[in-house]
């Protein structure tokens, strides 16, 4: 079964609890958390505080995405916090390495992302120590863009090496996914789908997250 992560960005900000617990009432799997620092992309968001407000504010796990330079600096907030699955970028600085493995130490589940022009072969070390794998499909920064082709390859691959080895990585996407292409995008080997403008974009967010649901039944 596919996990659909609601993204936030695109959310009513005076109104997200509202807006989550509409997303949990139609059967959300997640709730997806971008975090941006104005400097790792060019867009601030926001931050720990929010975080924590949030993990009072609905029963799902938090798919906290840290799209921020400096994440050493930030990690042990972002889990006090209360995040349950914490994504690091392998293009920001530090060791990613180390990083996840400091983040499973702390009991929360490891990610890491790449970008759209970051190869795989970046990333193939982490993935026995992955809980998920977040192949970016926009450019990280913004909401509402297209989904770039380009990435159906690496999808493909890491979906094949994942299961050849038995990892126990789910394997998101994250940017311009609809109702349009979801289906194609699972056929490729996506399990957890982050949608931002095609859910929370939406006049009706159950009706949206009912449309993606239903495209999605047959994985
Ligand atoms: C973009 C963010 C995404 C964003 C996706 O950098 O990481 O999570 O909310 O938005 P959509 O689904 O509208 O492309
Ligand atoms: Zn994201």
């Amino acid at each position: 079964m596919i996990k659909l992560s609601p993204s936030i960005l695109s959310a009513d900000f005076a109104n997200l609890a509202r807006d989550i617990a509409a997303a949990e009432a139609a059967g959300a799997d997640y709730i997806h958390v971008d975090v941006m620092d104005g400097h790792f992309v060019p867009n601030i968001t926001i931050g720990a505080p929010v975080v924590k407000s949030l993990r009072k504010a609905t029963a799902l796990p938090l798919d906290v995405h840290l799209m921020i330079s400096d994440p050493d600096r930030y990690i042990d907030d972002f889990i006090s916090a209360g995040a349950d699955i914490l994504t690091v970028h392998y293009e920001a600085n530090g060791d990613t390495l180390a990083q996840v493995r400091r983040i499973r130490e702390k009991g929360v589940r490891p990610s890491v992302s790449i970008k759209p022009k970051t190869p795989i072969e970046a990333v193939l070390p982490l993935l026995p120590e992955l809980s998920m794998l977040l192949v970016m499909t926009v450019e990280p920064g913004f909401g509402g863009q297209g989904f770039i082709e380009d990435t159906i390859p690496k999808i493909r691959a890491l979906r094949r090496i994942i299961d050849e080895n038995g990892y126990d990585c789910e394997l998101e996407c994250d940017g311009g996914v609809s109702e349009k292409n979801i289906r194609d995008i699972c056929s490729y080997g996506i399990n957890v789908v982050v949608a931002g403008s095609a859910v929370f974009g939406r006049p009706d967010i159950g009706a949206a997250i009912a449309a993606l649901r239903a495209e999605t039944e047959d994985f």
